[in-house]
């Protein structure tokens, strides 16, 4: 097709949306590009993605990628953790402005700060997080690797956790590890609503309630399964229930349905009437967006290398503490500087 035949303006153009597909296929191979999608993306996203992951996996793929561009179909720490992870290649976000509630809870100076204030605690920081906060941590987690990585830190190491207090209270809970927490809070999980989840569980008492550990403690205390976006995939595919209440971002619901066809899932309702269990900075990037950014090569992520190489660190450590090459925590520990001075 020819381009100058097409008005665009970002978020506008005048392409169907078969067009945008086929466009976006193209733009794939002249790119050498590959598309990474979260869980949370619009369907028609995750149907045009090369992979579809939780924030543990999509960093390994981005890790891994022999591709030249990587387009991130996600949110703003992501395309920078892939930037991270991957310095040689071009990495695309569709929308800039998708940011992360999460990440926003946690400024540079702030938690730099904190750690000042408690500078014999180890900082194991959740993955949503700028680079900036990444580079004053010690080793990075994901939903899905932070109870392994905890339960390997030697007793007598005291751990600061950030940013997530309830992600921090779950793993107090299960591994009765007491952490310093941060208190920040992500805005799709805070919202359900325990009232309307215990109508739902009598409407349909066949139905198992599963839940993202960043959600609230009243709603995990209930839950029959908690795990990471993909952890709860697999649950929903290997066990026999007919039915699950799903109390995470609903875009997961597209992969569950898919991969189980004849099963209900039913989005756990938030508390108000609106549709606020969505991530409004996950539904930011639409298709036209991922069309968009590929056509012009832009919004690409930059980071300074300095900066890079410091947030590096304590993500490669969650890499190889979870990799199959079984990585001894101990020699990890001897590259840990503290107390941390800054
Ligand atoms: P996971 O993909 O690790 O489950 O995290 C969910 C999330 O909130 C991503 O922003
Ligand atoms: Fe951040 Fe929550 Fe959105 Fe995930 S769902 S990107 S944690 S605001």
């Amino acid at each position: 097709m020819d381009q100058s035949e097409t008005i665009a303006t970002p978020g506008e153009t005048n392409l169907l949306p078969e067009e945008l597909n086929e466009e976006i296929f193209r733009l794939k191979k002249e790119l050498n590009a590959v598309i990474l999608a979260h869980y949370y993306q619009e369907s028609e996203i995750q149907d045009l993605a090369d992979f579809i992951g939780d924030s543990l996996e999509l960093s390994r793929k981005a890790s891994q990628t022999d591709a030249d561009v990587i387009v991130f179909a996600g949110v703003h720490f992501m395309a920078e953790t892939a930037k991270i992870l991957s310095p040689d290649k071009t990495v695309l976000l569709p929308d800039l402005e998708a940011g992360c509630s999460l990440a926003d809870s946690a400024p540079a100076d702030l938690f730099r700060h904190y750690r000042l204030q408690h500078p014999d605690h180890l900082s194991l920081t959740y993955i949503n997080c700028t680079a900036e906060v990444k580079a004053l941590s010690d080793i990075i987690v994901t939903s899905s690797s932070a109870e392994r990585i905890l339960r390997e830190l030697p007793e007598d190491i005291p751990v600061l956790f950030a940013p997530d207090r309830n992600l921090g209270q779950y793993l107090q809970r299960v591994t009765g590890r007491d952490m310093l927490l941060w208190q920040g809070t992500c805005l799709v999980h805070e919202q359900f609503s325990e009232r309307k989840i215990f109508a739902l569980r009598n409407e349909h008492p066949e139905a198992k309630l599963i839940a993202h550990p960043e959600c609230e403690e009243v709603i995990l205390d209930q839950a029959d399964f908690v795990g990471s976006t993909s952890a709860l995939l697999k649950f929903t595919q290997t066990d026999p229930s007919p039915a699950f209440i799903v109390a995470t971002e609903p875009g997961i619901i597209h992969q569950m349905e898919k991969a189980s066809p004849n099963k209900l899932f039913i989005p756990a309702p938030p508390d108000s009437s609106c549709a606020c269990n969505e991530c409004p900075y996950m539904k930011l990037n639409t298709r036209e967006k991922l069309y968009l950014c590929m056509r012009d090569r832009k919004p690409e992520i930059t980071m300074d290398e300095s900066l890079r190489r410091r947030a590096l660190a304590p993500l490669q450590r969650m890499l190889d503490l979870t990799s199959d090459s079984s990585t001894n925590i101990h020699s990890l520990l001897e590259e840990i500087r503290l107390p941390f001075t800054g």
